[in-house]
């Protein structure tokens, strides 16, 4: 049978191995000479540092347009929401429900504010945010000019909050008819509320349903402003010791001690009237203090 392979011993076949591994006849190391590997590891060499220097222009094109200190994709959000502390949600809106005689259900509010309070500890704020402010104006910072490559932030004490502090009444009124809520409007980069010349931004609170019950509103600090001086706000990154200004509120509740309060941040450039969105520019809570 001619078609039949001759049979190869093994070391043959180590042989003929060798053979293409190195080539002494035609000077040839696994199939090519030594030359033309030199040619194919350059190339190849080339084609890897100039895919390489592709990828890294890419990278550094894109590092290059992004800016560290603003988020890159702000949404259309152009008017901040608002919201209340203590934030104890109910059905729909927060329902701010206690029993003025039964002690766990008002510790669990004042747990709540006291929480919430922790970043705004007097001696916190005056060793972190050192610098002096001047109220009443726009703190516009072109420069970081502030330890580590950082904007400045103005101090917000928990003792601006007065008779809401809980330093005088640690149970916040709770333990009474006379409760505390804390107002917050949450932060917008760059965000301005007012032009320079209109007022300051403040807190209104309305009473929508129990007008009866509701003998008195007070707010802290006075005015219920939010001072200018704590905007614009320019981000984690740059303003990493920053605090939102608060307004607390003050009800003093009678009669069935039950109300329906709308909380609005007063100013021209805040919108209130979203559908889409109830907590924009303002917000709606329950009020409820039981024996
Ligand atoms: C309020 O708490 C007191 C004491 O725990 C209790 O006797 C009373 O029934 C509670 N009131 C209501 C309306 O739940
Ligand atoms: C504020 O912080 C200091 C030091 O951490 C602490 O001693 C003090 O009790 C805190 N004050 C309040 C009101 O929590
Ligand atoms: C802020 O003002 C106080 C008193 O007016 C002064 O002692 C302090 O050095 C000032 N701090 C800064 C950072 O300017
Ligand atoms: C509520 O707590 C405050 C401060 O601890 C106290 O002065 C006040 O008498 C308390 N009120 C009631 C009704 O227990
Ligand atoms: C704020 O001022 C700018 C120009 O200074 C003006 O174009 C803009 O309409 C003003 N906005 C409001 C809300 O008054
Ligand atoms: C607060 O809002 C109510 C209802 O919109 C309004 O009547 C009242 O004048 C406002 N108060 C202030 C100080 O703007």
């Amino acid at each position: 049978m001619a078609t039949m392979k001759e049979k190869r011993s093994c070391g043959q076949r180590c042989e003929d191995f060798g053979r293409f591994v190195w080539n002494s006849d035609e000077g040839k190391f696994m199939g090519r000479t030594p030359e033309k590997w030199v040619y194919i590891s350059l190339y190849y060499v080339a084609f890897y540092v100039v895919i390489a220097g592709l990828f890294s222009l890419a990278i550094w094109t894109l590092m290059y347009t992004l800016d560290p200190y603003a988020p890159d994709y702000q949404d259309r959000l152009n008017s901040p929401g608002v919201m209340v502390w203590p934030n104890t949600y109910g059905e729909e809106i927060v329902e701010i429900n206690y029993n003025t005689s039964d002690k766990a259900s008002w510790m669990k509010m004042t747990n709540i504010l006291n929480e919430f309070l922790e970043p705004y500890n007097d001696t916190k704020q005056l060793e972190c945010n050192k610098y002096n402010c001047t109220k009443g104006k726009y703190f516009i910072q072109d420069t970081f000019s502030a330890p580590h490559h950082t904007k400045w932030a103005c101090p917000f004490m928990q003792s601006m909050l007065g008779a809401c502090s809980g330093f005088d009444d640690p149970t916040f009124g709770y333990n009474c008819s006379m409760p505390c809520v804390v107002i917050k409007m949450n932060r917008i980069i760059n965000f301005l509320p007012t032009n320079n010349t209109d007022h300051v931004p403040y807190v209104n609170c309305t009473v929508l349903e129990g007008q009866n019950n509701v003998d008195k509103i007070e707010y802290f600090p006075e005015c219920a402003a939010m001072d200018l001086s704590y905007f614009p706000y320019y981000g984690k990154l740059a303003q990493p010791t920053y605090v939102n200004p608060l307004v607390a509120v003050r009800f003093r509740l009678v009669g069935e001690k039950q109300a329906k309060i709308q909380c609005r941040v007063v100013s021209k450039k805040i919108s209130y009237e979203n559908f889409y969105d109830p907590y924009e520019g303002k917000v709606i809570f329950q009020l409820k203090a039981v024996k």
